[in-house]
């Protein structure tokens, strides 16, 4: 039941906490691995002045790291696996910049990630255009509506022309860009850009290996042309092009996710990264009402509520606990709050309320719509759990990705059987693999479920070195996933090549050994209804 309107038992007035929310700006960056995304991400914190040096924040090999990454397999892999949410702030403006992983194996995390966010910046590498994590995390924001600011990176190395990559994003995947900067310079030969709103250009100067912010001058457009020669003159008949093309900034449009503003940035070199900045703060939207289960939108000014998007341990080999990532998303909250957790009605102590910056924590003392709040020790919650306080809400659940890899887990080590059965839930509450069973493989043989394989390799890493018990997997030869309703659940299990298992959430699945199969067992039984899941590719 939903019930939007305010108490008073509300301590802050409503009008701070509009004002609070309209500060807000929280975005996450969607990119193939490789485009920049950490680099981007440590020029924007350089740029906003949270750091001085760049590379404080993710700690690559090669760059100055002050914290060191969670895992062994993370730094040997040199991946991100682990979400971070920084927050900084910028102008009058408070920025909350969610990280998501890269690889494509953790595409559920980073659905997750993107059902905590306004906006997302979609970050493409110049010499490669789109690429398929890209077009992948792009369905996926497509689907949920989300505004998208398209930046254009590594300019300062050859690449593409600029008119090719924006005629590319427009055929590929119907996205109508709208460049507020254009390219000064082909690709590899980066002077500046061109702001095509105010007119004029803005000339950068390159710094030592790119390690503090980069100065600009902006220079009237009638003495640019002496400034920048015949670069100059084509980025303004190709911009002329541009707005005889219709592709000239419009809110409604970015709003709705049908059309996109272009930068154009070397993250590396910290060129382009203050207009981001400018963009994400004048064009990004603040947080508005979310829509809760009833299809009831709650407006920011209501009581505090928030929805768990992550959950995640061992971040820290120093803290070996867990981290509840929720976003709020009315009202405000105070560390030490008692809230109510919606899916039990029980109460939640906000005691360990932490913001996290890169991997260091501190101690939160208070939020506001937009921001993420990191709970601490928060053994009952997942992701797509409610919180709320005074008015009860519930928003809707957090849909799991249709897993393709499938693999029974035995522990190794028989006297850990304590150890196993604990871990195995823990990774199945933090969602790093769904886990399956059936009363005919038991207890002491469940079945993780993957999108991605290497979410096998995190479950089997963290079972050896932080739960204590190293466990098998054994790969079983299922492709497709499909819910079915109990009633069935024996029928199926008498089929070739398939079999049931029942998640912990009560949800029966069976898998099937090839799709071809499920289409054939599909053709020969309408009767049976099966249900499919949230497909990867279709976020
Ligand atoms: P990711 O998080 O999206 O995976 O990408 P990341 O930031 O790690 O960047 C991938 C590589 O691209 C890095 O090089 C990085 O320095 C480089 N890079 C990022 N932005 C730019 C840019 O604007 N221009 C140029 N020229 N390069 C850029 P690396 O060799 O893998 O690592 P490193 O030793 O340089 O850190």
């Amino acid at each position: 039941m939903s019930d939007n309107t305010l108490t008073t038992t509300d301590t802050k007035s409503a009008a701070r906490v509009t004002a609070e929310a309209a500060r807000r700006r929280t975005f996450a960056v969607i990119s193939h691995p490789d485009a920049g995304k950490s680099t981007l991400t440590e020029a924007l914190a350089l740029h906003a002045r949270v750091i001085t040096e760049a590379g404080a924040i993710h700690g690559k090999a090669g760059r100055r790291s002050t914290v060191s990454d969670w895992m062994e397999m993370e730094k040997a892999r040199g991946i991100s696996i682990t979400s971070t949410a920084l927050q900084f702030p910028y102008r009058d403006c408070v920025i909350n910049l969610l990280d998501t992983p890269g690889h494509a194996d953790f595409s559920e995390d980073t659905y997750r990630v993107l059902t905590a966010v306004d906006a997302a910046v979609m970050l493409i590498d110049a010499a490669k255009g789109l690429e398929p994590q890209t077009l992948k995390l792009f369905q996926v924001c497509k689907h949920r509506g989300i505004p998208i600011i398209t930046v254009i990176n590594k300019w300062d190395r050859p690449g593409r022309h600029a008119l090719e990559l924006m005629d590319e994003i427009h055929e590929r995947i119907g996205l109508r860009t709208t460049p507020l900067t254009w390219p000064v310079g082909i690709a590899g030969d980066f002077k500046g850009v061109m702001d095509r709103r105010k007119g004029h250009y803005i000339r950068f100067t390159r710094t030592a290996g790119g390690a503090t912010a980069a100065p600009e001058e902006h220079i009237p457009a009638d003495a640019a042309a002496d400034a920048a020669g015949t670069d100059w003159e084509t980025a303004v008949e190709e911009s002329e092009l541009l707005s005889m093309d219709g592709s000239d900034f419009d809110p409604d449009t970015f709003r709705t996710g049908e059309s996109s503003p272009v930068l154009f940035t070397s993250a590396a070199l910290n060129f382009g990264v203050n207009q981001l900045l400018d963009v994400l703060v004048e064009l990004a939207p603040s947080p508005g009402p979310i829509v809760d289960v009833n299809g009831v939108p709650r407006p920011v000014e209501s009581p505090f509520s928030a929805f768990v998007f992550k959950v995640q341990a061992g971040m820290d080999s120093s803290h070996r606990d867990r981290i509840a990532y929720a976003r709020v998303c009315s009202g405000t909250f105070e560390r030490g709050d008692v809230l109510t957790h919606a899916g039990t009605g029980k109460p939640f102590v906000t005691k360990y309320a932490q913001s996290v910056f890169g991997q260091q924590r501190s101690t939160l003392d208070d939020a506001w719509p937009g921001d993420v709040i990191g709970l601490a020790n928060a053994a009952v919650l997942r992701p797509g759990d409610t919180l709320y306080r005074d008015v009860p809400v519930v928003y809707p659940p957090i849909p799991s990705f249709s897993p393709e890899y499938f693999s029974v887990a035995r522990g190794t080590d028989p006297s850990k059987h304590k150890q196993f059965r604990k871990g195995i839930e823990q990774l199945d509450q933090e969602g790093v693999v769904q886990v399956l069973r059936s009363d005919r493989r038991g207890e002491q043989a469940p079945v993780f479920a993957a999108v991605g394989p290497m979410q096998f390799e995190v479950a089997q890493h963290r079972m050896a070195t932080e739960i204590g018990s190293p466990i098998a997997l054994e790969s079983l030869p299922y492709q497709v996933a499909r819910i079915v309703d109990p009633e069935d659940a024996e029928f199926m299990n008498k089929q070739v090549s398939a079999e049931v298992l029942t998640r912990s959430d009560g949800v029966m699945l069976v898998l099937f050994s090839t799709p071809w199969r499920l289409q054939g067992f599909q053709r020969d039984n309408p009767d049976i209804k099966l249900r499919s899941l949230v497909a990867a590719a279709e976020g």
